[in-house]
């Protein structure tokens, strides 16, 4: 019997082809710049392989890209020809690539969880699990999942896989607010494995939502070879970034943007989300960001049409918004078209919270604060249904907070700052917005105890 690393039955032309394959699998779970190269070499051993077909759909539908969706079908109709001879569990991964190719991802995610349950081994599974909670909002799955299969994990340090494992499951704890736990294990994943860019973003991740700047730069810088990784480097660059930012430090974020993380030869959504959110961020605090803006708005305007993932989409608002406001409306209009007239996930997305989210957006970069507070107040405890992190979303929080007091909606900026002050009671900005808020509306007393607090939290 032909079996992966873990002792689960796989078809293949051969054992060296099903360990190709696994070989390709560990390479995206560690976001390897050899993907590409280690599928093909896959694929010159079984061209037919069902598990490489489906891996090949589903990194199709991971780009985010409306244009690559008829070659995951391709992808599908190759796997489903040798779906006859597949094993239970690879036409569960079949399922869920079919369903994913009729863009119905909670479709895909109940299949890869059907999958998980039966296969408790099945990393592919558990990984595409880690994504599609992720990119559906839903945080407590994005940890549950992992934690669902962990009795079979409990102990399998000897396998290749434990360390990218544990680090999906820190990486859930963190997005749950479990930050202790979830920056221990993560230091655990990557002790294990200096390789696991997934371990060290998620305790980048805890010391962002701790406002731990310093530590987590040091964090970062510590890791920061980002070797053999894909763009995802880029990502972990923005970490450091955000928290350059709160800390102050504008010229050493646009410097970051510049030379780290900026790469215009990158048309791949995580990079321009990156890129878009920095500079919203800065623009928050009166930074000029020059032309930066232009180069995004293109960018965005070449993907208006994909409408896969609310939480692109709500950026290339922002970068539209920032470069061509007539764009920036019509985008808007086509969102809400959209959701009329289709029934996939995203169009479910769109019509609770997506649309309203980027027509607010749109409205804020038109300097339309009110209008602004108008959409995105009703429908901000729904936000995480765009998906993306906590981190990633906080943006979103921050405008809303900004259009209130440019709106001079001082009962509403009192209200949004006195919560976030609660949940991030280290985040200096924050104190300061609170404290300007407070002696506007008169309360000197609030006003000094907010400054006090901002200087404290500043101290670290
Ligand atoms: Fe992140």
């Amino acid at each position: 019997m032909i079996v992966d690393h873990t002792g689960l039955q796989v078809s293949a032309a051969s054992q060296e082809a099903a360990d190709a394959f696994d070989r390709t699998l560990v390479a995206y779970l560690r976001f390897g710049n050899d993907i590409g190269e280690l599928l093909k070499t896959t694929y010159s051993l079984d061209s037919e392989m069902v598990f490489a077909n489906v891996l090949r759909g589903y990194f199709m539908h991971m780009m985010g890209v409306r244009a690559l969706v008829p070659k995951a079908q391709q992808a599908l109709e190759a796997a489903q020809r040798g779906a006859s001879a597949a094993t239970p569990r690879e036409q569960l991964h079949v399922n869920a690539l079919e369903a994913w190719c009729a863009l119905d991802l909670a479709g895909a995610t109940a299949a890869w969880e059907e999958c998980t349950r039966a296969y408790p081994m099945d990393v592919l599974a558990v990984k595409m699990l880690h994504y599609s909670h992720f990119y559906m909002g839903d945080s407590v799955n994005v940890r549950n999942s992992v934690g669902r299969v962990w009795h079979a994990w409990e102990g399998r340090e000897d396998l290749p896989t434990y360390g990218y494992m544990l680090s999906m499951r820190a990486f859930g704890l963190e997005e749950t607010g479990d930050y202790a736990r979830a920056e221990s294990l993560g230091r655990a994943a990557a002790s294990l494995n200096e390789a696991d860019a997934w371990a060290v973003h998620t305790v980048a991740h805890v010391c962002e939502m701790e406002d731990r700047q310093t530590d987590g730069v040091a964090w970062l810088d510590s890791k920061g070879g980002y070797g053999n990784w894909n763009n995802f480097r880029y990502h972990l660059v923005w970490h450091k970034a955000l928290m350059l930012f709160e800390a102050g430090r504008h010229d050493d974020v646009l410097a970051l943007y510049d030379d780290g993380m900026f790469d215009p030869k990158s048309d791949e959504y995580l990079d321009l989300t990156n890129d878009i959110s920095v500079l919203a961020r800065l623009e928050l605090e009166g930074v000029d960001v020059g032309d930066r803006w232009g180069v995004m708005g293109e960018k965005a305007k070449g993907r208006v049409d994909d409408k896969l993932l609310a939480f692109v989409d709500a950026h290339f608002a922002l970068a539209l918004g920032a470069t061509d406001g007539a764009a920036a409306k019509d985008y808007v209009t086509s969102i809400d078209d959209y959701s009329d007239a289709e029934d996939d996930t995203y169009a479910h997305v769109a019509q609770i919270v997506g649309h309203d989210l980027c027509a607010a957006l749109v409205a804020y970069k038109a300097k339309d604060f009110d209008g602004c507070i108008e959409a995105l107040e009703p429908v901000r405890d729904h936000v995480n249904l765009i998906g993306g992190s906590n981190a990633q979303r906080d943006l979103f929080a921050q405008i809303l907070i900004d259009a209130t007091i440019r709106a001079e909606r001082w009962e509403l900026a009192r209200s949004l700052l006195s919560e976030r002050t609660a949940l991030k009671p280290k985040n200096v900005r924050a104190w300061r917005q609170l404290a300007l808020v407070l002696k506007t509306t008169g309360d000197d007393t609030g006003a000094q105890l907010a400054s006090i607090k901002a200087d404290v939290a500043g101290m670290g």
